[in-house]
């Protein structure tokens, strides 16, 4: 299991990057940019180096714990992946290539495009003191035409890029990406209604196409979850002193909600029920809501039996269990 917080190297470089910064000017366009994406917007409101360092500071935690979150749980499911090659699409600042790097010790080339320029530079910046990230290739394009010329890789991932994107490009992306995958794609995104909509409307492309879901899901049906409930989870993760500053918050940490989806190329060989919410404990039952591989089902472990009891205290949302406790 890698850690939701950044690596030290990482951090280290962001810390240099905060020297002689105003922490005040950094929160104004940090709010600025987040409003930007509460009205709807991309990150085309960040253009000038100091747009895209207040977007680091301020999403890169969180984006980073979701996209460690999504490889854990699909490292606990295909526990022999051990990719050579990652081409992270709308790579930003290089927040998945980073958790790749830290899941993946097997990675050797690391590929990325994104359409934003300062990103882009940013994310070079950060990269110049690691001896394994720094020969990385960056491209500067439009996903969809740099892909076209991109070989494949491994392991592709797109983390919280694809609803920057519109619903005939999402599916031509998906479609292009999935050509470009060897083995596994992964997607995260927000932890929203909307968030999820995207991740299931391409989960069902892509099994159309011959994927297979590895994780979250115990199988490659129709998601068995109606409105308004959603498949999402959370991830909780420290705040750095700076982070406070930015987003002028009290508590040392904050919990980023986000929907993803792992599909890979061959059939993966355990189908483990997932958990869909924090289960309730009493000193009664256990009471948890698992998606299964043949549906929806809301567990119930009697105290009475004690083992199934005690494994199932452990439960947490996200986590891949046997039904049977
Ligand atoms: C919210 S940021 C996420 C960055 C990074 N993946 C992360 O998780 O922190 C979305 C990124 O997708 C890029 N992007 C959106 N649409 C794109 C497109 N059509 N082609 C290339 N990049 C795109 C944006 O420039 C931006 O860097």
């Amino acid at each position: 299991m890698i850690a939701p917080d950044l690596p030290a190297e990482l951090k280290a470089a962001l810390d240099a990057k905060l020297q002689g910064l105003s922490r005040n000017a950094a929160a104004e366009r940090a709010s600025l940019i987040s409003q930007t994406y509460r009205d709807g917007g991309g990150s085309g409101a960040i253009r000038s180096e100091a747009d895209a360092l207040a977007y680091a500071l301020a999403r890169m935690p969180a984006t980073y714990a979701a996209v460690t979150a999504s490889l854990n749980a699909l490292r606990e499911i295909v526990s022999d992946f051990a990719p050579k090659s990652l081409l992270d699409i709308g790579a930003g600042p290089g927040t998945a290539t980073w958790a790749a790097a830290e899941a993946f010790s097997s990675l050797q080339s690391f590929t990325l495009v994104d359409a934003n320029s300062a990103l882009r530079a940013l994310a070079l910046d950060l990269v110049g003191g690691s001896p394994r990230l720094r020969d990385m290739t960056y491209q500067r394009g439009e996903a969809r035409a740099a892909l076209a010329d991109a070989e494949a890789a491994d392991l592709v991932v797109a983390s919280y890029m694809i609803g920057e994107t519109s619903d005939a490009e999402q599916r031509a992306l998906t479609a292009l990406m999935w050509e470009k995958t060897r083995d596994t794609l992964l997607i995260v995104e927000p932890g929203t209604t909307a968030g999820y909509g995207r991740i299931i409307a391409l989960r069902e492309q892509l099994i159309a196409l011959g994927a297979h879901a590895a994780a979250p899901c115990p199988h490659d049906g129709k998601c068995p979850l109606t409105a308004p409930d959603w498949c999402h989870f959370t991830q909780r993760l420290p705040r750095s002193r700076a982070h406070k500053q930015l987003k002028s918050a009290e508590l040392p940490y904050e919990d980023e909600k986000f929907s993803y989806v792992a599909l890979t190329r061959a059939p993966v060989a355990q189908h483990p029920a997932r958990v869909l919410a924090q289960p309730v404990v009493t000193k009664v039952e256990v009471t948890a809501k698992l998606c299964a591989p043949d549906g929806l089902v809301i567990a119930k472990l009697p105290r009475r039996a004690r083992a199934d009891y005690a494994r199932a205290r452990r439960w947490r949302w996200g986590s891949a269990v046997m039904e049977e406790g």
